[in-house]
């Protein structure tokens, strides 16, 4: 289902400010009374984005001294739509405040980090999750335990502190790490199928999962390959 603003600002009136004897204008400046912390808010997630994607950019420079070759290929971010966020919290029954997005909502701030090789992916995970500021909050890794559709990605949700100029905040960011060929195989089936109304038939299922076996086996052979040409000592088959 569709949403915009309007109807979320509908329903945080209805959530919040349902008194009938208060005038428009009072609607409107309680409206964004409401508004504003969240507005504020989302700021600090956009702060605690730019903190992460700079932790991934100094460990693929010091890698790319280490090993000669960069162990990223691309990082993307976003930050949760405003609507995505409204959707979120009604599918939980909450409302639209600061406190139900602080305590409820893990992945306002995304960074998905494009690796070359599955190696890369644990490396990346151990030293950033090493760093003395990073917390870890949950770990998923869909490498070691693909989902039942195919899904292969490692997901962490950690807490990082920001700091403003008068205050520290520490911040939830959700990180996805997966390899290139994960994140090919991720964005077809998502564009095909995820979080969609219609269920797929039994053979789109089943087709989706054996396109995800054939590039988890390309991945390893990948992976094998870099070993036998690598002209690191460190990253050669023995
Ligand atoms: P939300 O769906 O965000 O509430 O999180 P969750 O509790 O299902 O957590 P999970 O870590 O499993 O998934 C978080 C994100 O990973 C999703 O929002 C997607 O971006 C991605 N993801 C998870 N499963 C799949 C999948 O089967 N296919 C695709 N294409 N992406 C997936
Ligand atoms: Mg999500």
């Amino acid at each position: 289902m569709k949403i915009n603003r309007l109807d979320i600002a509908k329903q945080i009136i209805n959530d919040n400010i349902n008194d009938p004897s208060m005038t428009e204008a009072e609607r409107f400046n309680a409206i964004r009374q409401q508004l504003l912390p969240i507005q504020e808010l989302m700021s600090y997630y956009r702060c605690a984005i730019m903190e992460v994607e700079t932790k991934f950019n100094v460990l693929n420079e010091e890698m790319s001294i280490l090993y000669d070759r960069n162990p990223i290929e691309s990082i993307k971010s976003r930050e949760k739509s405003f609507e995505s966020i409204f959707m979120k919290l009604q599918r939980k029954g909450l409302p639209m405040t600061e406190a139900s997005i602080v305590n409820h909502i893990n992945d306002i701030a995304g960074i998905r980090v494009i690796c070359s090789f599955q190696e890369d992916v644990y490396k990346l995970t151990d030293a950033l999750l090493q760093q003395d500021d990073v917390t870890l909050i949950l770990k998923k890794d869909y490498i070691r335990h693909p989902k039942k559709n195919g899904y292969r990605s490692m997901h962490l949700i950690i807490e990082i502190p920001i700091f403003l100029a008068e205050a520290k905040k520490m911040m939830r960011v959700e990180i996805q790490l997966r390899t290139i060929a994960m994140d090919f195989w991720a964005s077809l089936e998502h564009k095909l199928k995820y979080k969609q109304d219609v269920e797929n038939s039994a053979h789109v299922i089943q087709e989706l999962k054996d396109c995800a076996d054939i590039i988890a086996q390309v991945d390893h052979r990948m992976e094998a390959l870099r070993h036998e040409v690598s002209l690191n000592p460190k990253e050669r088959t023995p």
